[in-house]
Formats: structure tokens, sequence, C-alpha cells
């Protein structure tokens, strides 16, 4: 592990000596008195600054009483009272404060993993609330590396507005005007994109690229854009991180809806009763771009390399004597997990990326997929050994760029479209065979059948209690480190999903 660069420079005798003649204009002394340090170090990002969620929740803007609003399905006067839903409900609120010491839930969590990844450092030298690599997802990004005490006590707001939002110093005063802007423009979406991009805020209409917001954190990102790297690691997983199961559908949908779902570019518009189809495939593809992104990323900084998070987590954590296992320890152990099939895995092999399974290179076959397809086989040829080469990283690059392209034609497919090669994409599940079936794959299909089952709801179909079985059995070892599924739960799972 490299130490980070700002740790060096907040403590490079420099910035004492320049502290003597600190200029009234330059920015202020911490407020414990130590100087702040050089400006370079502490310059703020790129980019419009950080409001905070106090400047979007006031009643006549986004703060309305949230009460009467979670009574009913979101309509179109939800943005009325969406901060007021944010703050009553949303798990992003509580981002930080799993940090802390006290968060009840999760008590002492955080402060175990940092005395686990820095043994050697002081106790009051490790709090995971100071702590940028930790920062960097639980709290606005931008706000991650800052020093000044503004930005500092703003990270207490977790995951807030602008961490999805982009921050909103350019937008707050210009958007209330934004509504006659794009009525006397007809509504064009050009317009619309417009008035975003010149206020730096995140197009998040544009589906494709509200998953890759989420996916920033809930998958990983290099560092660039003003915004640190964000990288959960096999490191933080065996210091005891929860493992980034992430769907964008299904994670989407379990968040308490603080919008009206509908096309921002058109007045009166409402969302098709096949978004969730089209939401899951559009999130597959922009979570497996990510995921390219990251990995390449990882082959650059080799720190370390290779990473095992990159790989099945079965492929390693099994255990290795289960065919020579007596009748007598079987019963004393209760269930057995079978080790990988031979016939389907190939002793030595690591299987890659397990929690994004439906993007292997056959799952495409329905998308016409253009070069990405190609160029994912070939990155799994090269990630799927014991030692996977440096220039992994190239081919990841390039995935990555033709994965964005897959996905911004994906999210122009209508509803029905959408649907039906969702359903042609999940079927392709049906060809792994029992041996690759681990418990993230499993999760992942249910993730797929559930949002192709949503839309069957909305669109006047479908069965609600269908997967409550699959749910209960997945639910069983959530969390914990038991990545098989019983051959019991396997096939009942799989029955269910068909
Ligand atoms: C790449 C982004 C990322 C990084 C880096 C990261 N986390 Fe997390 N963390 C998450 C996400 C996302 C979740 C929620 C996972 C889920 O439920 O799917 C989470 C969950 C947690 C939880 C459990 C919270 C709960 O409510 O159960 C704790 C505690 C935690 N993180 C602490 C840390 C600490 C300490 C660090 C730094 C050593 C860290 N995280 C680094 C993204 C990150
Ligand atoms: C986890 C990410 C996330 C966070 C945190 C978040 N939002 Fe949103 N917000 C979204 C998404 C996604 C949409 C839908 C975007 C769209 O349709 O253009 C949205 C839409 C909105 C809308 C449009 C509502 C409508 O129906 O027209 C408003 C207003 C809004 N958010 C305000 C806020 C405020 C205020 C906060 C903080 C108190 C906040 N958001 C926090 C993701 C987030
Ligand atoms: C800035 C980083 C960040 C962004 C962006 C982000 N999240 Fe999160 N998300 C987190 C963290 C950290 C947690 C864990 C919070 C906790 O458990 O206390 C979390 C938790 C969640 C949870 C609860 C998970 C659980 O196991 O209960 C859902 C659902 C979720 N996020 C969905 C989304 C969606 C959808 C988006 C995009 C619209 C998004 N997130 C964007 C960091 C982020
Ligand atoms: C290439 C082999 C390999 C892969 C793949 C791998 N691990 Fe590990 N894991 C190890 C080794 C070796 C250790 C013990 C050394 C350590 O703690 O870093 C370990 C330790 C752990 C621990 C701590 C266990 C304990 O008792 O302290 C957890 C939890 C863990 N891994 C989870 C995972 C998860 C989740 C994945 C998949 C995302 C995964 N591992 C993928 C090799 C692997």
């Amino acid at each position: 592990m490299t130490r980070p660069g700002w740790i060096v420079a907040v403590l490079a005798p420099a910035a004492v000596v320049a502290a003597a003649a600190w200029p009234l204009t330059a920015r202020s002394p911490h407020v414990d008195g130590t100087p702040a340090p050089a400006p370079e170090a502490a310059a703020p990002p790129a980019g419009p600054g950080v409001v905070g969620q106090g400047g979007c929740a006031s009643a006549g803007c986004h703060g309305a009483p949230a009460g009467s609003a979670f009574g009913h399905e979101p309509d179109e006067n939800r943005w009325a009272s969406s901060a007021l839903v944010w703050l009553a409900a949303d798990p992003h609120r509580r981002a930080y404060e799993v940090l802390t010491e006290n968060h009840e839930p999760t008590k002492g969590l955080a402060t175990r993993m940092m005395s686990l990844l820095y043994p050697d450092r002081k106790p009051e030298d490790r709090l995971a609330t100071k702590e940028v690599r930790c920062l960097a997802c639980h709290t606005n990004p931008t706000l991650a590396t800052a020093t000044d005490a503004h930005s500092v006590a703003l990270r207490a707001e977790g995951v807030s507005c602008e961490a999805c939002h982009g921050n909103a110093g350019g937008w707050l005063y210009a958007h209330t005007g934004f509504g006659e802007q794009r009525r006397k423009a007809g509504f064009s979406p050009d317009v619309t994109a417009d008035l975003y991009r010149t206020t730096g805020m995140a197009p998040l209409y544009d589906l494709g690229q509200r998953a890759l917001a989420c996916a920033g954190c809930h998958v990983g990102a290099p560092e660039g854009n003003g915004l640190p790297l964000r990288d959960m690691n096999h490191d933080m997983i065996a210091a005891g991180h929860p493992k980034l199961n992430f769907d964008f559908a299904t994670y989407q949908f379990m968040l308490p809806r603080h919008w009206f779902e509908r096309d921002r570019t058109k007045p009166g518009s409402k969302a098709d009763p096949d978004f969730d189809a089209r939401a899951w495939l559009v999130g597959r593809v922009a979570h497996a771009e990510t995921a390219c992104r990251l990995t390449a990323d990882r082959a650059r900084r080799a720190d370390p390399w290779p990473e095992f998070a990159e790989s099945s987590c079965v492929a390693c954590h099994h255990r290795l004597n289960i065919h020579f296992e007596t009748d007598k320890n079987k019963k004393e152990r209760g269930p057995t997990y079978p080790t990988p099939d031979p016939a389907v895995r190939k002793l030595g092999s690591l299987p890659w990326q397990p929690i994004w399974p439906v993007t292997r290179a056959e799952s495409f076959a329905a998308l016409a997929p253009g070069p990405a397809a190609g160029t994912v086989e070939k990155l799994l040829k090269e990630m799927q050994v014991p030692r996977p080469p440096l220039a992994a990283r190239a081919t990841a690059a390039t995935a990555a760029d033709e994965l964005a392209a897959l996905r911004g034609r994906l999210t122009g497919l209508s509803g029905r479209a959408a649907f039906a090669a969702a359903g042609e994409v999940l079927k392709t599940t049906a060809a792994i065979t029992d041996g690759a079936w681990d418990r993230d794959l499993a999760e992942q299909v249910y993730y797929g059948r559930t949002a192709l089952e949503r839309a069957r709801i909305k669109g006047g179909g479908g069965d609600p209690a269908r997967f409550v079985r699959v749910a209960e059995k997945l639910r069983l070892d959530r969390g914990t480190i038991q990545f098989f599924l019983p051959p019991d739960d396997a096939k009942a799972i799989r029955d269910q999903l068909k």
C-alpha cells in the first residue's frame, strides 16, 4: 500500500514557514490553529462549490413536509418534498455516521476495519471519519480531501444531494428560471442538456448517466474530474467491509423515491411500464463499464496486483478437502458446500467478476453488442489466470469505451424492446451449469428476474409473490462469508427463477 500524497502535503514543513507570511486573501488556518496546507494541496476541485442539503431543503423549494408524500406513489409534485423524503428515509443519510464509533447497527465495525487496515497507526490517527479512502464513498466525494472547516463539517451530511446531483454552487440560483427557458425553447433535449452542463449538474435524467453516478460508489472509480479514488478492495473486505453486490435497477427500486420518474426533456411525460426492465439492462452495462475502468486503474496502480476483489470469491474461499470428508464429519458440520465442479471450471482458474455475471460474453449475444463482446471475451481470457498480466489494463480500458457506446444505445431502446432484450440476456444464464452457481450469480439473476417482474406488474400482469421464496433463501447468508449455495437451495432457486 502506498501513502496517499495528501499526508505528505499536509506534513510538509514548507507549509509552516509559509504560514508566517500568509496573505489575508488566502485560505484561513485550521480552527485548531495549525496552518492550512499549501494552496495547491488544498485547492478545491474544479467545478461549482458544495452548497449542502440545507440550501435545497427550505420549505418553498424542496423541503415541503414529506409526511403526505409517503402515503402514495410519487406524483409530479414530488419535487416539492424531495429533500424531506431524503432526510426522513434515505439510507444515504447515514453513510457518514456508519464511519463513526457510535452508529448502533454497525457498532464498532468501521473502527475495527481501520485497526486491521492500519495496525501500526495510533488509534487517533486511524479514524475512518478522517480517512480519505472511506470518505470518498461515504460522503460527497468532492469533500473527501477538503481541509477547510466548512467542507469538513458538511461531510456529516453523508451521501447528500450533491453527491449524486453534482455540486449545486452554479445551479442553486440559476435553476429556478429553467422551466421558463425550457418552455421557450420548446423543451428541446439540447436545451435541457445545456442547462445541466453549464451549471455543472449531473444529467441524471439520462438513465445510463444515472447508473454511472451510482456505480461510482457502489462499484468504484479511478481518481479524476476533481474526485478522489474510490476503491473498495479485498483488503477492506477482509477487514470487514461488506462486498458490493450492486444492481442498479434493484438498488434504485429500494430507495425511497424523492422524484417523479419521467422524461425530463418532454413536458407531461411519465415513465413507461417497462422502465424497470430498461433500468436493469442499462444498469448491467454501466456496471460492467465501471468495473472495467476500475480494473484498468487497479492494473495501472498495481497496489496491490493481482487484486483479489476482481475475482470470484468462491475461487479461493472454498473447502479444499470436501471430497475426503467422512460421513461422520458431514453429520457434525451440517449441510456441505461443494467445491467447484472441475468440468465447469478449470482448477487454478479464477472466474472474473461474478458480481456482474450477466454481462459475460455469451450474454451479449442478444444485444448486437458491437465490438464490446469480443473485447470482453479477450479480457476474460487475460484475467482468468492465477496472475493476470498488467497488460490487461489496455484491454479493460478498451472494453470500458466499447461498453460505454453500448450503454448509450440501450438507453435509447423503447420500453418493449428493452423488456424483450432483458429477457433474452437472462435466458443465457440458463446455459450456465449448476457447478458455477454460486451465491453471487444467484443473487444477480434474482435481481434481473425481479426487475422484469416489476415491469410485468406495471404492465398489468405478473405475480408479486413469485420471488418471495428465492428472496428468503438468498437472505439466509447475506453478509457472511458463505459463498456457496447448498445444492438443495441452488436447485430450488433455479427452479423459481426459470
Ligand atoms: C467504493 C466505495 C466505498 C469505499 C472506498 C468504502 N465504502 Fe464502505 N460502503 C460502501 C457502500 C456502497 C456500502 C453499502 C453496501 C451495500 O449495502 O450494498 C458500504 C457499507 C459500509 C459499512 C456498513 C454500513 C451498514 O449500514 O451496514 C461500513 C461500516 C463501511 N462501509 C465502512 C467503510 C470504511 C471504514 C471504509 C474505509 C476503510 C469504507 N467503508 C470504504 C462504499 C464504500
Ligand atoms: C443517491 C442519489 C441521490 C441523492 C443522494 C439525492 N438525489 Fe435527488 N434524485 C436522484 C435521482 C436518480 C433523481 C431522478 C433524476 C431525474 O429524473 O432527472 C433525482 C431527482 C431529484 C429531483 C427531481 C424531482 C422531480 O420529481 O422532479 C429533485 C428536486 C431532487 N432529486 C432533489 C434532491 C435533494 C434536495 C436531495 C438531498 C436532500 C437529493 N435529491 C438527493 C438521486 C439522488
Ligand atoms: C457518493 C457515493 C454514493 C453514491 C453516488 C450512491 N451511493 Fe448508494 N450508498 C452509498 C453508501 C456509502 C451506502 C451505505 C450507507 C449505509 O449503509 O449507511 C449506500 C447505500 C445505498 C443503498 C442501501 C443499501 C442497503 O444494503 O441497504 C441503496 C439502495 C443505494 N445506496 C442506492 C443507490 C443508488 C440507486 C444510487 C444512484 C442513484 C446511489 N446509491 C448512489 C454510497 C453512494
Ligand atoms: C485469489 C484468492 C482470493 C480471492 C479471489 C478472494 N479472496 Fe478473500 N482471502 C484470500 C486470502 C489469501 C485471505 C487471507 C489473507 C487476508 O486476510 O488478506 C482472504 C481473506 C478474506 C476474508 C477475511 C477472512 C478472515 O477470517 O479474516 C474475507 C472476509 C474475504 N477474504 C472475503 C472475500 C470476498 C468477499 C471475495 C470476493 C469479492 C474474496 N475474498 C476473494 C484470498 C482470496
